[in-house]
């Protein structure tokens, strides 16, 4: 019987890589599941949710591993937890595996198959098991909630007797997953919502939100997308260009948030601490890349920077913060992706052909494989 096991992940996540509902799905599946106690409580999941579903509550981390032929897990396993796995383990999870190539080398040499769920191909049939889709549309519209919040004005229109309050103006960059869902948020809000992004497919998807285009339409920009859907790393003088275009923009603007991304490189640098300059007091920029290296020069990772009375504003973990539906889309998109190589009838058999497989599998027999992190693929 395939045993799947759970643990706690570290203090800084807050996410599962179990829900009840997936605990169920995998004991009709033909396999066992232990997680380790409290790995749900700050997604509001008792350990009790989990037992009635079917699961082994254990006591350590030890307990939980012991024996697995799966780990589950949101981040990277720890250098303790690869410890506790025996050789052949699978272990699923957001590897982040472009960082610490030493640690991936570590699970290599320690015989463990690993999968990276980031690096899902974007292709209809891993839609369901796409976590960077699911994870970044909950950050896109936790992203205008929280800068609403630090906002000291209304977003929407309001005619009062005593006047009229103006519509927020709300400035998305990079019109991706989390982007479009924080247009439709800000709209939702009553904001008046501009976008941008490097990617002209965007732009109809921005206009069908209800929210103005603006970008620099040259020749570069209609090549701007790769196969895979991603946006390319752009030219000095296409950086240029949109650098002006946006200095203009976000000086009028009460809320940008960001979310530009390349896969792979660091964020591009699209607002400079002179264009937070050009920001009345009160504005609010909201780099959620800023993991990434953020998209605003003055972003600093987990603090909200007071700029002459602009908030600049970079989140860590944005989609943890709505714990309970991440945890449940997550554990979900496992679910799909595990589905692909565990059945009843033959326990796990993995097809290493499957452009799934291939596209996520990171480390196999003592050695990293994946081609975007041997050098063999870009
Ligand atoms: P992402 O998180 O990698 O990047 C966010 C956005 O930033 C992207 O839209 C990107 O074009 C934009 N960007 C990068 N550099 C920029 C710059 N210099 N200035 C302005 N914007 C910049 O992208 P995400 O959200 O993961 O997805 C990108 C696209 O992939 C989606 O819009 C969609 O078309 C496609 N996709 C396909 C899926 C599938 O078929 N299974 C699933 C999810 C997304």
């Amino acid at each position: 019987m395939v045993l799947i096991a759970v643990p706690v992940e570290g203090e800084a996540e807050t996410r599962a890589a179990v829900s009840p509902e997936t605990v169920k799905k995998y004991i009709a599946l033909g396999c066992q599941v232990q997680v380790q106690s409290g790995v749900g409580l700050a997604s509001s999941i008792l350990d009790a949710d989990y037992e009635e579903m079917g699961a082994k509550i254990c006591g350590s981390m030890a307990e939980t591993l012991s024996g697995a032929d799966i780990v589950l897990k949101v981040r990277r396993p720890s250098a303790e937890e690869v410890a506790a796995m025996g050789e052949g383990t699978i272990v699923c999870a957001m590897l982040d595996p472009f960082d610490d190539k030493d640690g991936l080398e570590a699970m290599a040499a320690a015989g463990i198959k690993s999968f990276s769920m980031e690096l899902m191909p974007r292709i209809t049939r891993a839609q369901s098991m796409d976590v960077l889709s699911s994870q970044s549309n909950l950050a896109g519209y936790k992203a205008v909630i929280d800068s609403a919040g630090h906002f000291t004005q209304a977003m929407p229109m309001m005619m009062t007797a005593a006047g009229t309050v103006p519509p927020a103006k709300v400035f998305v960059m990079g019109a991706g997953v989390a982007g479009l869902q924080a247009i439709a948020t800000a709209k939702r809000l009553g904001a008046i919502v501009t976008a941008t992004d490097v990617r002209p497919a965007a732009k109809e998807q921005v206009e069908s939100l209800g929210g103005k285009f603006i970008a620099v339409e040259n020749d570069e920009f209609k090549e701007a997308e790769t196969a895979g859907g991603y946006a390319k790393e752009m030219s000095d003088d296409y950086k240029r260009e949109q650098a002006e275009l946006v200095a203009k923009h976000v000086k009028g603007q009460n809320i940008v948030i960001t979310t530009a991304l390349i896969p792979g490189r660091p964020a591009p640098k699209l607002i400079s601490a002179d264009m937070v300059h050009s920001m009345k007091a009160g504005s609010i920029i909201y780099d959620m890349a800023v993991e990434r290296g953020g998209n605003c020069e003055l972003a600093r990772p987990g603090e909200i920077v007071n700029e002459n009375g602009v908030l600049v504003m970079g989140p860590l973990n944005i989609a943890g913060a709505l714990a309970g539906n991440a945890t449940s889309l997550y554990a979900k998109n496992l679910l799909n992706f595990i589905g692909l190589f565990v059945s009843e009838e033959d326990g796990i058999k993995i097809d290493f052909d499957d452009e799934i497989i291939q596209g996520t599998l990171v480390t196999n027999e003592g050695k990293i494989v994946h081609p975007r992190l041997t050098g063999e693929g870009s």
